[in-house]
């Protein structure tokens, strides 16, 4: 099957501006994208810069706007972005966040933010002598959020963040904020609230659910969200009474 990509590049360097460039390939319905912008890369146009590194949808870091959807380029098949008429595929960054060059973009701020919520375990307690135990029931209430990937693919699509608020925490350092706040183990949500319970933390979420329909993982973002929320209000409630 022919199809032609239509693929945004950028060197800082040499345009003043992002343009795109047609590449026309002959694919198989099953190739995966990835596999496509690799063999532009090796056969036609050694020039063209995009991050990819597991290739099996685990490392996160192949997400890119294909046909206008965040879609990590390892798990996307052609035979999903193109149909019987349409044969074209646009291929862009992430949205949000600063461009670096062709696909690339710098992701500083997502990672800073997704730091800001302290993604780690936090409990005084001496730990016990083998391990902190969880029961299965527990451990199935952080199976979510543990299987987030780090993409930006949700903080590419949130119109928040697009239209309103740049410095809003976003969807994933939240997913990541409740994957500890819902650990039956962590102790550490009077010192994760600061970063919540701020004008720039939790609350700029207007429940778009763009996130959740661009999630490679299937996380439930928005839900959690206001789960999270709700636990915020519920926790302070109870502590300021
Ligand atoms: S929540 Fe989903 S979309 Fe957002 S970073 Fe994690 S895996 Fe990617
Ligand atoms: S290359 Fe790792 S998720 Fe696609």
């Amino acid at each position: 099957m022919k199809v032609i990509l239509e693929i945004q590049r950028y060197d800082p360097n040499q345009n003043i501006e992002p343009y795109f460039q047609s590449y026309e390939m002959e694919t198989q319905p099953e190739e995966r994208l990835l596999t496509v912008l690799m063999r532009i890369k090796q056969e036609l146009d050694p020039s063209l810069g995009f991050r990819k590194s597991c290739a099996h949808g685990v490392c996160g870091s192949d997400a890119m706007v294909v046909n206008g959807k965040e879609r990590l380029a390892c798990k996307t098949l052609i035979k999903d972005v193109v149909t019987d008429i349409d044969r074209s595929i646009r291929v862009e960054p992430l949205q949000t966040l600063p461009l670096q060059r062709d696909l690339m973009v710098d992701q500083t701020h997502f990672f800073q933010n997704y730091m800001q919520v302290k993604p780690f375990l936090i409990n005084p307690d001496s730990p016990p002598e083998a391990e902190r135990l969880q029961s299965p029931k527990e451990r199935q209430q952080i199976d979510e959020g543990t299987s987030c990937i780090l993409c930006a693919s949700c903080y590419s699509a949130c119109p928040i963040i697009q239209e309103k608020n740049p410095d809003f925490l976003g969807p994933a350092a939240v997913i990541q904020a409740a994957r500890f706040l819902d650990d039956s183990r962590d102790r550490g949500f009077a010192e994760r609230l600061p970063e919540l319970d701020q004008d720039n933390g939790i609350w700029p979420c207007e429940n778009h659910f763009e996130c959740t329909r661009v999630c490679p993982r299937g996380i439930k973002i928005t839900k959690t969200i206001n789960l999270t929320k709700r636990s915020i209000t519920k926790y302070k409630d109870l502590t300021l009474s």
